[in-house]
């Protein structure tokens, strides 16, 4: 099971979500997409404050963790 990562993101900064599953935090797009089909998304969060952001890639409000991860 992969669980989410807490993260402290700032309002306003341009994000870049892994979708490929290959960076190695399997959060934040390190270029390890290189290679495949896979870009990353750019997201913003309107307020500074701990996040909890997708691993598992399950999750219908990604970049967010929405609990899919505990579903079999
Ligand atoms: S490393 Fe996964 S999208 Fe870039």
């Amino acid at each position: 099971m992969s669980t989410p990562v807490k993260m402290n993101l700032e309002a306003g900064k341009k994000y870049y979500y892994c979708t490929c599953s290959k960076s190695a935090d399997g959060v934040l797009c390190d270029g390890a997409h290189k290679g495949t089909d896979f870009i990353p998304s750019i997201f913003t969060v309107e307020e500074s404050k701990d996040y909890y952001l997708c691993r598992c890639k399950k999750s219908k409000n990604a970049p967010f963790c929405d609990g899919s991860h505990t579903v079999n």
